[in-house]
This record gives structure tokens, sequence and C-alpha cells, in this order.
């Protein structure tokens, strides 16, 4: 096991709280592997699928009312409610604790208590880190076997040291006798996806599905790992990597920020659709960034696994995804075919005859909905993405040269836009808004502000993350290799409500134009809120009926951009004395720019 003394504290303390029948400690092996999932097959939790059609891959669904991340359980306890910030949830440390203590009294009785070592980020590398999970449910452990490098290896590298102790369970206890259900879980009002940035815990309850319980992802490595990376001087991120190549072989990395379900594992695995250029990915969703002795920002992806949106993922879409997902894979909450394949709204095929929906029944197209939920989504080992990145797992990082931030948004916002300077950058970054997506539950309908894409994620008060931005750009020793910073919109869309680019593989065409502008050989156009590309800058060769349009996509109003403005000081009006200077003048500089383009 462990001679951690810290850790075996930490598991036989915990063990008397939640009073499991059993403790298990992962030793990530092919064979405990298979015991857990056979396990799961004859409790009636998982189907497994077709071993022609998909080897060694599983079906889940999960209870109805567990279905996405729960944004109004989820909690920031800061020792002090201001250094969570407006936008987190926030309860007193101590008050949150007592809560927990006593919903973990006896929360795993008649279950097993799983201990999972597990490493975010290579084995051994400088920027990754180690975290252990206790938890009950064998669906998690799964899942975190795919996501995360996991197991006895890590034990052995972590020795003696630290790490971030992770509490989770579905709080669903059974009582003697007592017949599991399908999907164990605990109400919404008792779901509780606590946060302790003040000692680095994770306490989770009442929740079995994807960043709510898989707790290496969102709760470690972006709302703890957001806070260490503030006080030790890196960042934690909401971003896909990739690298780019160019017909000539050069080759650069970017890092890409947007919301969830808005393009991530889309963009990161993009194939292009013009000839001579490369794309491939390093990560679908978080990354850890920490300066190099060359003065130059090094990503790693911290994941092992792709936990991505089903729907609308196709071979038209996304191969690659779908390639990645082929085998050795968990499928959860989309629908299930006859002949034991899976199947979703939008993969490219009509839904078979006889398909059992995401909420087990049978398919019927007058009654049911969808077949597949929303937010159904597939987990898959990231070293089976067909064109996964050679530096992948380099444990030193790749070297980013651009950010790209991003949402969902109908109006006003141009294909693409580079920012003036570094500050004007994160000024870009602090007003990503988006349209409301599937992967939250809750959320009214409309454009929301999700500053960096963060805002769910950030694990401290959001004025302060500005400002550990602006730090960043401050005090980097060689500025002129600080990555340039980006905006991109896919979704602007026309009177008749399409979209006016088509996106997915021909985004190429737009990192093109960010590659080509990196190399100071790109046209742009000078706005008030940032360089645009010239109309005929953008490559659109092959494309057809784009005869005008580029004005549109690319179209910069300073009339709307005033009305965003509005909206842009409501924003930073929220926090306070803790929105940096530097973001007010950066408003007030944007405001008077526009002012003179309306006037001229
Ligand atoms: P999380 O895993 O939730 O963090 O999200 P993600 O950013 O990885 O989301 P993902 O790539 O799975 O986004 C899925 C949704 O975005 C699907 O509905 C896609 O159809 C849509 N999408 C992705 N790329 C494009 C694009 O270029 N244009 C348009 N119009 N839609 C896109
Ligand atoms: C997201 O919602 O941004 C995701 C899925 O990547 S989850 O892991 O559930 O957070
Ligand atoms: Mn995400």
């Amino acid at each position: 096991m462990t001679t951690n003394s810290k850790l075996k504290t930490w598991v036989e303390d915990w063990a008397k709280i939640c009073q499991p029948d059993k403790i298990h400690w992962c030793d990530g092996s092919e064979e405990e592997n298979q015991r857990l999932l056979n396990l799961m097959v004859g409790t009636g939790m998982a189907i497994k699928l077709d071993e022609k059609k998909r080897p060694n891959s599983y079906y889940f669904q999960s209870d109805p009312s567990d279905v996405a991340r729960v944004e109004n359980r989820t909690f920031i306890c800061s020792a002090k409610q201001e250094d969570a910030g407006p936008t987190n949830n926030w309860m007193a440390p101590a008050e949150m604790k007592k809560i927990l203590t006593g919903m973990f009294t006896g929360s795993m009785r008649g279950r097993t208590m799983y201990v999972i070592p597990f490493s975010m980020g290579p084995l051994g590398s400088k920027i990754a880190h180690i975290g252990v999970q206790i938890t009950d449910s064998p669906y998690v452990v799964a899942n975190m076997r795919i996501m995360t490098r996991m197991g006895k290896a890590v034990l052995d590298i972590l020795g003696d040291d630290d790490f971030v102790p992770c509490l989770h369970s579905v709080g669903a206890p059974l009582e003697p006798g007592q017949k599991d259900v399908k999907w164990p879980c605990a109400p919404i009002e008792k779901k509780y996806i606590s946060h302790f940035p003040d000692t680095n815990e994770i306490w989770s309850y009442g929740s079995g599905y994807g960043g709510n319980a898989l707790l290496g992802k969102k709760c470690f490595a972006l709302r703890i790992a957001s806070v260490m990376a503030k006080r030790q001087g890196w960042l934690a991120e909401h971003m896909l990597i990739l690298g780019i190549t160019n017909p000539k072989g050069v080759k650069k990395y970017f890092a890409a920020a947007f919301p969830s379900a808005c393009g991530k594992t889309n963009l990161a695995m993009l194939i292009p659709s013009i000839p001579g250029w490369k794309i491939e990915t390093v990560g679908d969703d978080i990354a850890w960034m920490k300066f190099g002795d060359d003065g130059r920002l090094y990503a790693i992806n911290p994941e092992a696994g792709f936990f991505g949106v089903a729907p609308f993922t196709s071979m038209e879409t996304n191969p690659n995804a779908m390639l990645s997902c082929r085998a050795n894979s968990i499928f959860t909450n989309t629908a299930l075919t006859p002949d034991g394949d899976i199947w979703w709204e939008g993969i490219g095929t009509p839904v078979p005859d006889g398909s059992i929906t995401w909420t087990n029944e049978v398919w019927d197209p007058v009654n049911c909905k969808v077949a597949a939920h929303p937010n159904a989504r597939f987990t898959a080992p990231a070293k089976q993405c067909p064109v996964i990145d050679e530096n992948w797992e380099n444990p030193k990082g790749v070297p980013i040269s651009a950010f790209l931030f991003g949402g969902r948004r109908p109006g006003t916002v141009p294909l693409v836009y580079q920012s003036f300077d570094w500050n004007h950058g994160v000024f870009l970054g602090s007003i990503v808004g988006s349209e409301v997506t599937a992967a939250a539950i809750g959320l009214k309908a409309g454009v929301r502000r999700d500053p960096f894409a963060m805002l769910p994620f950030c694990g401290y008060h959001m004025g302060d993350y500005f400002g550990h931005w602006i730090t960043v750009g401050r005090t980097a020793a060689v500025p002129e290799n600080l990555p340039k910073i980006f905006n991109v919109n896919w979704f602007r869309k026309g009177p008749d409500n399409k979209f006016l680019w088509p996106g997915y593989g021909d985004n190429i065409r737009v990192l093109k134009w960010i590659f080509e502008r990196l190399e100071g050989s790109a046209d742009v156009v000078e706005t008030p809120i940032g360089w645009v590309p010239g109309t005929k800058a953008v490559d659109v060769s092959g494309l057809p009926d784009m005869d005008g349009k580029m004005e549109k996509i690319l179209e910069v109003d300073p009339r709307e951009w005033l009305i965003e403005c509005e909206l842009i000081s409501e924003h930073q009006h929220m926090f306070g004395d803790r929105l940096p200077s530097e973001m007010k003048n950066e408003y007030e500089k944007l405001k008077a720019r526009l002012l003179k383009a309306v006037l001229k």
C-alpha cells in the first residue's frame, strides 16, 4: 500500500466516518479494471457494448437528476467570504465541514471505499501534481483510470510527499439487504461540491457525474490548482492545447479557452480543410502552464483522457474524437442501439429502430424528444486519438505562442481579432461571453459573461484572478516571448439565424491567419476593439458562397460595441475594488476609441 502517514491516517479516519463494508486501494491494473467493470455489469449499472463494434467499452445511464455539473451546489470555502468573490458560492470552511461530516457519516454503508492515487500530468513532471481520491463509486474509478494516470505507480512517486485529498461519496448508503439502484446519487439539494482552497482539500457529496465526481478534473485541476497557481506564479486554465504545423513544416502551439460545450474538443482535433496544414492534439480541456528558462510559457495537459460532449460529434464534424472512442471507452447518457452500440443526435446516421434512450425507454419519434441527453459524454483514452501530439506527455510541456479566447456570440463579435498588447488581451479574456449550453444544470438562457471560460472553475476572487494574469505579463522575464492574445467567434449568425462561418475543419483558416500574424506576414486592419484581418486576409479558397460574406463575418460595428460596453461596465462593476485598475483602463480606452469611431 503506502508508507505515507498522512495518506494512511486520512484514509483510516474517513473509513471510520463513512463506514464502508470494504476498503480497496486501486493499483490501476487492467485486471482490477476488468473486475470492476464486470462487477458493474453484474449489478446492472453498466452494459457491455458489442465486443466487435466497440471493443472493451461500456454504457451507462445516469439518474435523470444527475446529468451535468451543478453550479448552484458548488462551493468555494475560503476562510474569508470576500476571497471567494462574487462569482462563487461560499460557506465558511468549519460550517461546511460540519454539515458534510454529518452527511458523510455512514454514507458508504453497504459499499466499497476505493482509494485512487492519481497524477494530474505526466508521472514525474515538474508541472504535475498528485491527488488521492476516496470514492464509493466504481464508475468513478473506471473513469479516473482513463482521465488520469492512476494506481500504484503514483503511490511510488508520491512517497512521503504531500497530495491533494479528494473525498467523494455518491451519498446513497445501502441498508442491509437493500437492493442498489442503477445510478446511486443524492437529490439535488443534498449535493455539495466543496473546495477548501486554504488547505487544498476537496469534499464532494451526492453526485456521480462528470466534473462533480471525477475530482481530478474541474475540482482539482482548475478550482484548487487555480489557487495554487496564483500563490506560486503559474497558470491553471480551462484551455485546450494544440500543435499547428504550416506547409513549410514550422510548428507552433496554441492554447484556447472556450466555455463548456463551445468547441474545445472540436478545435483541439481539427482536420484542416486546406492543404498542407496539420493540427495535433495535446489536450482538449485543461492546461497547466509555467515559465521555462527561456521565458516562454510551457503547457502540459494534466489529463490522460477526453471527457467529451457526445451529441453532434460525428465522422463529419470530428472524426478524431470518433476514432478516439472506438474502443476502451465509457459512454454515459447516450442512446444504446439494439446491436449493442451507442447512438446520439448528430452522429451522422438515423437512429436504429429499437434503440434505447438515455432514460431507458424504447426510442419513439413521437413521444421521445431526444435519444441522448444533450450533455451525454464519452470517456476515451487520449493516446487513442489519431492526431495526438508527439509531445503530449513531454514532462517539460510545450511552448505556447498564442492564447485564443472565445464563446458563442450570435452578434457583435467578429470571427477573429487580436489584442493590442498583453493587458488588452487580459481584458479580452475578462469579457468572454457565451450563450448558455447544456454542460451545467439550471442556468438561465441567454448570453452570460464567462471570463476566461473560468466562471464556474476559478477557485478565488475573479478580480484577483484578472490581477494574476496582469502580474504574469508584467513580471515576464522575456516580454516578447509572451503568447499573443486573440479572440475568436465561430458562432456569429446572419439575419436568417444561420451561422455565417462554416466552422469545424474550416476553423483552420482562422488559425492560419493567427499563425501568419505571429510571423508578421498577415494583413490586418486596426479597429477600436483590436486588430482584425483585412477582408481578403482569411484564406477562403475553395469555400462556396463566400462572396461578400467576410465583410459581415469580420464586421466591427462601433454602435453595437457601445451597447456591449454598457454590459461590460455592468460586469466590471461586480468585482468592486478588486477589479484591477488596468482592466478599468482598458475599458475606458475601448470606449474612447469607439466614441471616436462613431463621431468620425
Ligand atoms: P467541455 O468539454 O464542456 O469543456 O466543452 P468543449 O469546449 O470541449 O465542447 P465541445 O468541443 O465538445 O463542443 C461541442 C459543441 O460545440 C457541439 O454542439 C458542436 O457542434 C459545437 N461546435 C464545435 N465547433 C464548432 C464550430 O466550429 N462551429 C459551430 N457552429 N459549432 C461548433
Ligand atoms: C465542462 O463542463 O467544462 C466539462 C465537463 O469539461 S465536466 O467534466 O463535467 O466539467
Ligand atoms: Mn470543460
